[in-house]
């Protein structure tokens, strides 16, 4: 009769703590670390003997225990079958002051099914959250993709349309000036006309290249020559500024499919970037090397770099810290499509008041479809 009692009233703190465990998992829902700090204060009441008993739970390099865990001499464990390969694992422990009952430890066999349980309930629910993590992840990435898309077809329809008009504007005001007859005043503002358009030309070129509707020319290109010729031009721009220019280019560098101009294009954009970040001077440095299978190409500058807010949108369309008519915000966006559609990768790294450093690297050997 003793014995019933006894088992049932531990049968009944079980139960409870088995209820308590599914409270704490549905109010916190998505938190994974509140849940489990909060077990571990949950498994004690539900001991033999809760007044010595401590409790512990490990997930990687995360312990979460009471107090006086570290000082408990009886100890039982039980494995966490976690996904991501990480480990994982419940315990509960009896401080010295227990005496042991007989053989098999001071651990009742429902004590060990209990922990057992909680384990195996605890490793569903943080698998459950990882999954539920990562999906959330996929989730705002392919949002993002959808977003470039749209955003890039609509700059194609509209660089498309604004593209004939603008023919127009600037053929008509290169012909009044053609014809001549105009007074100064008049002749001044034909010419703003002009610069006008041609500026907005090149941002079209811009919108085209970074939707993509330029058809891609694949030749086999040395980078470094592509990176000596348009130096050359860059070159001109610096001589009234006090950016030095330092080029490291590995003589061994081999030659890739690519497209020439989309090359130099990327190479344009990147150094314009560092130009204009050095606007009291500073070295800008261009390199290009081997690195295992692909070809690396960095370009540094020693710059007022970025914060890592800035650092995190420069991909994006349209994204600019530069004041209106100084920049469109697409000049990255055009280098990432450029790098990506020749299989490639770019990586930044940056610090405020330092610099910045991005570097493309190009694969050397492309599965190109066809
Ligand atoms: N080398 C750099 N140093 C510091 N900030 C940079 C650098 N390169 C890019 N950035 C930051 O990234 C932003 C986006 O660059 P991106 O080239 O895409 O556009 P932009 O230069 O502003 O305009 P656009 O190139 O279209 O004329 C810049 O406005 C600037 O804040
Ligand atoms: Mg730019």
């Amino acid at each position: 009769m003793h014995s019933t009692n006894l088992k049932l009233k531990e049968r009944v703190k079980e139960l409870k703590c088995l209820y308590e465990l599914s409270r704490i998992a549905l109010e916190n829902e998505k938190n994974v670390r509140t849940i489990l700090s909060k077990t571990i204060k949950i498994l004690p009441p539900a001991m033999q003997f809760p007044d010595f008993a401590e409790a512990s739970i490990t997930i990687g390099r995360d312990v979460y225990a009471t107090p006086n865990f570290s000082r408990s001499t009886f100890k039982f464990s039980s494995a966490m079958t976690l996904s991501q390969k990480q480990k994982g694992k419940v315990e509960i422990g009896y401080r010295s002051t227990v005496k042991t009952k007989g053989v098999g430890g001071p651990f009742l066999v429902e004590e060990k099914k209990l922990i057992n349980t909680v384990a195996r309930e605890l490793s569903l629910l943080i698998n459950r959250s990882i999954a539920e993590e990562e999906k959330q992840k996929l989730q705002s990435q392919l949002k993002q993709l959808e977003r470039l898309a749209f955003v890039g077809e609509l700059s194609a329809g509209i660089a498309h349309e604004l593209n004939e008009p603008l023919g127009r504007i600037l053929g008509f005001a290169q012909l009044i000036k053609k014809a001549g007859g105009l007074n100064g005043q008049q002749e001044e503002d034909i010419d703003r006309i002009v610069k006008a358009s041609l500026y907005t030309r090149e941002i079209i070129k811009k919108l085209m290249l970074f939707s993509r509707q330029m058809p891609q020319q694949i030749t086999m290109v040395n980078l470094n020559e592509i990176i000596s010729n348009t130096l050359y031009f860059i070159d001109v721009r610096f001589q009234s500024g006090r950016i030095k220019m330092i080029s490291k280019l590995d003589p061994r560098l081999p030659s890739i499919q690519a497209d020439a101009v989309q090359m130099s294009q990327v190479l344009v954009n990147l150094t314009t970037n560092a130009i204009h970040a050095m606007p009291r001077g500073g070295e800008l440095w261009i390199a290009t090397k081997v690195k295992k299978d692909s070809i690396s190409l960095t370009v540094k500058d020693t710059g007022q770099g970025m914060t890592n807010e800035v650092k995190k949108k420069i991909f994006e369309p349209f994204f600019t810290t530069k004041p209106v008519g100084e920049g469109t915000g697409l000049g990255l966006s055009v280098v990432q499509g450029i790098v990506s559609s020749h299989q490639g990768k770019i990586s930044v790294t940056s610090t405020v008041g330092k610099g910045s450093k991005f570097e493309v690297l190009l694969p050397i050997r492309q599965n190109r479809k066809k």
